[in-house]
């Protein structure tokens, strides 16, 4: 229970991408690390501080996931994901009870986020912020490259950020951003930011990194043994 907003707080875990950059035999999200799923492990994490988990699986992994999150002390339910994140989004946002408030929308790939980036995105909402997405300062040198691979120029990286998960949204603004199904983003805030709303940012974590290829899974579970 999150116990600061008015309505309740659902959390949408998109979990249905097939993880080729990660290139297990089963979908990424069923990837058990130390025993329990990546799916399962957000799911707990964000259950915590939300009252509602709506989880997006590829269509045989329904029932799999209904019973993995049997457990988990949240009002869950499963939806057939589709065939981009947005996609499967958009199909988790169908079924958002009507007494939500506030949506989070968090990678099923990134379970080891802190509590703490979790309310502090559910503080800025309860606070009357309508977006709110956590971040990450560069501390690489960004160029611009051109096709050939050649430097252009050296990008300016104080104004960049390295955009985490859970982005969270009124529901109203997250359903407005996905009224038009043509509108294409890698995330729910590029969908938003053509609304004129502005979209707040708190300190994300590096422990809220996106697990991507086979070489993550060694840093996940170093993170995991120090926790
Ligand atoms: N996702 C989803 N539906 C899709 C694609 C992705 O629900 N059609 C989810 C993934 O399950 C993951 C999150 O979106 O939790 C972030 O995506 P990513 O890390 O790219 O996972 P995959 O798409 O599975 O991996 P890859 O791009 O390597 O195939
Ligand atoms: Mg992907």
């Amino acid at each position: 229970m999150s116990g600061v907003a008015a309505g309740r707080v659902a959390a949408i875990i998109p979990a249905a991408g097939l993880g080729v950059r990660f290139g297990a035999e089963q979908p990424k999200a069923f990837f058990e690390l130390a025993g329990l799923s990546l799916l399962t492990r957000s799911a707990l994490v964000l259950a915590a501080q939300v009252e509602v988990i709506i989880v997006a699986v590829p269509a045989e992994f329904v029932a799999i996931a209904a019973q993995e999150l049997d457990s988990v002390d949240a009002e869950v339910h499963v939806v057939v994901g589709g065939a981009t994140r947005q996609d499967s989004v958009a199909a988790a946002m169908l079924v958002v009870p009507q007494d939500v408030e506030f949506v989070l929308v968090h990678d099923a790939a990134r379970p080891l986020v802190p509590a703490n980036v979790i309310s502090d995105v559910i503080k800025e909402l309860a606070g009357g912020s309508q977006a709110v997405i956590p971040v990450l300062p560069v501390v690489d040198t960004i160029k611009r490259v051109d096709n050939n691979g050649d430097v252009v120029e050296t990008v300016d990286r104080n104004s960049l950020r390295r955009v985490q998960t859970p982005q969270g949204f009124t529901k109203a603004l997250l359903t407005e951003a996905f009224a038009d199904p043509t509108h294409v983003a890698t995330d729910e805030a590029g969908l938003v930011e053509s609304l004129g709303v502005t979209i707040r940012t708190v300190a994300g974590s590096e422990r809220a990194f996106k697990i991507t290829t086979p070489d993550d899974v060694a840093l996940a579970l170093s993170l995991l043994g120090e926790a």
